[in-house]
C-alpha cells in the first residue's frame, strides 16, 4: 500500500469534478476518476450509464479513453477513482473490467488512487489490483 502524495491529492481534486458530471440516473451512484499520463497530461472521467445497463460505462474507462483518443502511445502513470461513499468509509476499488482495461495502457506499477469523499486513502499498484494480467505478450 501506498501513502497518498501531493500528486494523488491533485487527482483527487480532478476526479472530484469530473464526479459531478456523472451521468447516473439507474444507480444513483456518481464515480469519477482522474488520471496522468508519462507525458504529464491529466484526464478525467464520470460513469456514463445507459437504459440498456450494459452500455454503461465506468468512470476509469471514460478518463483512459478520453487520454488514449488523443495521445498517441499513452501510458497511465496514476489514476485516481473516487467513489460515492462518505469520508471513513471503503472507497470502491476498480472493478474487473475496468482493471483489465486500465492495464492495457499501464504498467504493474501503475499507481491506484482509492478514494470516498474525504480524499485519498490509500495507493496500490495495478500489479497488486490485477496479478497475473492477461496481456499482448500472452498472444504471441
Ligand atoms: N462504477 C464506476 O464508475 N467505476 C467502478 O470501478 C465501479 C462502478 C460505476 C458503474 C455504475 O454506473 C455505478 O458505478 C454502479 O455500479
Amino acid at each position: 500500500m501506498t501513502k497518498p502524495n501531493a500528486s494523488a491529492e491533485e487527482l483527487f481534486q480532478f476526479a472530484v469534478q469530473a464526479q459531478s458530471f456523472a451521468h447516473s440516473p439507474y444507480s444513483q451512484k456518481t464515480v469519477g476518476s482522474a488520471l496522468r499520463l508519462a507525458n504529464g497530461k491529466i484526464y478525467s472521467g464520470c460513469n456514463i450509464e445507459n437504459s440498456s445497463y450494459g452500455g454503461t460505462i465506468c468512470a476509469e474507462r471514460v478518463a483512459i479513453c478520453k487520454a488514449v483518443s488523443e495521445n498517441k502511445g499513452a501510458l497511465v502513470t496514476e489514476i485516481c477513482v473516487v467513489s460515492p461513499v462518505p469520508a471513513g468509509a471503503r472507497p470502491w476499488p476498480p472493478c474487473g473490467f475496468c482493471r483489465q482495461f486500465l492495464s492495457e495502457f499501464a504498467t504493474s506499477q501503475t499507481q491506484v488512487w482509492l478514494a470516498n469523499a474525504g480524499g485519498v486513502t490509500k495507493g496500490m499498484t495495478l500489479g497488486e489490483l490485477l496479478p497475473e494480467a492477461f496481456s499482448a505478450t500472452d498472444l504471441k
